[in-house]
């Protein structure tokens, strides 16, 4: 149970700046080998870059050929027609166009030149197929498309036309390639438009010919089927003459134009002689008929047929008209858009973007750094301070004890204890020892409290930290017994340089020496601890002889007899025995080894304590071995 008041933020600041100050190598280890990796990969990119031809679309309806001032649409239809184009310029015809006219379909960087995969094949001898003709075109085209861009720059009638190629003199070729070749098609296509406009056209003049050749005889026709009545309604027989002569004229021209095809130029020009007295005696004949004095009936027949021929006439030189009109506008056309500024190779690559790249690469690999300080701080690495411990898992406490090093003629470090008492070493016991007395107060009943040492794996301190321990609390006068409980691998005998006859291992696995203690009860030579020592590793289970009934009565013997039972114990996530003797204690100390235990052995050896102590049994956690220099009281208060 965590029991520290809740923290300020500014507190938690400090914290995280000093876990960052703490984690600084690795973090900068991480900076370095983000920052490495992006340097290398800027090396293998290929410089490429970018050239803009930028081009003016105009939205005014153009007309050459009409003296009339250009209409300009305005509004919306304005920006139609320039988001209309650009979608136009983007268009795959456009995009084939330009393959085409700057031969890409042979190009090693446009071309279907052979992709890793093919490469990869041609080193197993199978050889690579690559596309030809309109196939390789097609591959152009993509990739061409690919490399280019079209925006409209801003709202204006400016579109510009960006490609992008290893070579810079290539860019600017094909971004002006393929302006050029957007402009002409936009004028091909208005020719051609024009042009079906004039096939159109055709037909209908054909059949208007036709109706006013049709109308013409109908006049003609009509004086010649009337003519004898229309020559006595009038009383004008100069009709008569005139018809005659159109009679006479017809035969001369029907017996010309049959010796025409014999050639002589003169016969030809007779010949036009003749159409042109056939045109004018016709017209004096119509003339004639128009003028004289007919009744109103026929001469609003005559009125009728005779409109009808002028309409046709009109309608005919109408379409004529139009017709030549289309003919010289096929000739005439112009684009809608222009080249305003051509693009040059440009000087500085388009891509990679190294400022960019690297600021972000930066910008990430401290992030990255961060992190992983973090996770190593939170979640993987090693405990490195009492505050970080008491994150991991929720202690009731954490003390620092600092790194010692060990004298040659000392056999063991809780030696310190005795002959250095006013060392860190010894403080931090000192600490440990109020601590445990703070959370576990003695029973008012005057037995003796039982504190268990334990840790999660071998080596981190916990025969250290008991004998140690035992001899702080002797100090100050308590009676103490300290049990050394791993049976597996008893050490405590070592740290006092004996080697008893038997070991405490012996006394629990004999049932007849219930209650006696001789040959490894010993009192420590450094205090006035008593100690149950061990004496060699164990070759049976030992966790049964834990739960038995000697230990019981062991431990309760000592409680009556003395004010603080030590337990050095075995590690708890190697083997079960430390959680059989834990239901006895009052209270923990869990020694956790200075940047060394991992987070997930902590918390295992945590959770595997919690679960076998009473609900209310504190415990106190002794980051061993600290080399921070955070050892208890440096850190202004924190552990007290
Ligand atoms: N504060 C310290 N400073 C320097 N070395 C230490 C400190 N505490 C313990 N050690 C050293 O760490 C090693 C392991 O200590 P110790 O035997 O007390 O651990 P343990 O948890 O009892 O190990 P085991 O699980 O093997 O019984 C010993 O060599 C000891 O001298
Ligand atoms: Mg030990």
């Amino acid at each position: 149970m965590n029991t520290q008041p809740e923290r300020m933020p500014e507190t938690d600041l400090r914290a995280l700046v000093s876990i960052l100050r703490r984690r600084g190598r690795m973090i900068a280890a991480t900076m370095g080998a983000v920052l490495g990796l992006t340097l290398l990969l800027l090396l293998f990119l290929t410089p490429k870059y970018t050239a803009t031809a930028l081009l003016l679309v105009d939205p005014t309806q153009k007309d050459l050929l009409s003296a009339e001032a250009a209409v300009q649409p305005g509004g919306s239809a304005d920006n139609a027609r320039v988001e209309s184009e650009i979608e136009i310029a983007r268009s795959v015809a456009v995009a084939r166009a330009t393959a085409r006219a700057a031969g890409l379909a042979l190009d090693p960087e446009f071309g279907p030149g052979p992709g890793a995969g093919d490469r990869l094949r041609a080193l197993f001898g199978l050889a690579a197929e690559v596309p030809q003709g309109e196939a390789a075109l097609d591959v152009a085209r993509r990739k061409l498309r690919e490399a280019t861009r079209i925006e409209r720059r801003g709202l204006t009638h400016v579109f510009a036309v960006s490609v992008t190629s290893k070579s810079p003199e290539r860019a600017a070729e094909l971004a002006n390639t393929l302006a050029r070749t957007y402009i002409d098609l936009q004028v091909a296509a208005k020719v051609g438009a024009v042009e079906k406009a004039r096939d159109l056209l055709l037909g209908q003049l054909e059949s208007a010919r036709t109706r006013l050749a049709a109308s013409d005889d109908g006049v003609d026709g009509y004086i010649r089927r009337n003519l004898q009545a229309l020559a006595s309604e009038a009383g004008n027989p100069r009709l008569i003459g005139l018809q005659e002569d159109l009679q006479r004229l017809n035969a001369v021209r029907t017996g010309l134009s049959e010796q025409v095809g014999q050639g002589g130029a003169e016969l030809e020009r007779e010949l036009a002689r003749t159409d042109a007295a056939i045109a004018s005696t016709r017209g004096a004949l119509r003339e004639a008929v128009l003028s004289s004095d007919l009744p109103s009936a026929r001469l609003a027949e005559m009125f009728e047929l005779q409109q009808e021929a002028e309409i046709a006439q009109r309608q005919y030189t109408n379409l004529l008209a139009r017709l030549r009109d289309l003919d010289a506008q096929v000739l005439v056309q112009v684009a809608d858009s222009r080249i305003v500024s051509e693009a040059l190779p440009p000087d500085v690559a388009s891509s990679p973007r190294y400022k960019l790249i690297l600021s972000m690469a930066l910008v990430f690999s401290l992030g990255a750094g961060v992190g992983v300080a973090l996770i190593r701080e939170f979640y993987i690495g090693g405990i490195l301070s009492g505050r970080q411990l008491e994150t991991v898992v929720p202690v009731s406490r954490a003390v620092s004890v600092p790194f010692v090093k060990m004298r040659r003629d000392q056999t063991c470090l809780a030696d310190g204890i005795v002959e250095a008492p006013l060392s860190h070493f010894s403080e931090s016991f000192r600490h440990l020892r109020t601590t445990l007395d703070r959370l576990a107060p003695p029973e008012e009943t005057g037995r003796g409290r039982v504190v268990l040492i334990a840790s999660a794996v071998a080596g981190e301190g916990k025969s250290t930290t008991a004998l140690a321990l035992a001899r702080t609390y002797a100090q100050l006068g308590r009676s103490v017994a300290l049990i050394d409980a791993d049976l597996r691998k008893p050490s405590l005998h070592e740290c006092l340089g004996v080697m008893p006859d038997h070991g405490f291992l012996e006394y629990l696995r004999d049932p007849e020496a219930e209650g006696s203690a001789e040959g490894f009860y010993l009192r420590d030579p450094l205090s006035a601890a008593g100690v149950l020592v061990g004496r060699g590793r164990a070759d049976v289970p030992t966790d049964q002889l834990l739960m038995s009934r000697q230990f019981q009565l062991l431990l309760d013997s000592a409680r009556d007899a003395v004010d603080v039972i030590l337990i050095d114990t075995s590690p708890l996530n190697a083997v079960v025995d430390a959680q059989f003797i834990a239901p006895f204690a009052d209270a923990a100390v869990l020694c956790v080894r200075f940047a060394d235990t991992s987070q997930t052995d902590l918390r295992l050896a945590h959770a595997r304590l919690r679960e076998t102590l009473r609900p209310e049994v504190p415990i106190v956690a002794a980051l061993t071995r600290d080399i921070s220099g955070a050892s208890g009281y440096d850190e202004s208060g924190y552990y007290a």
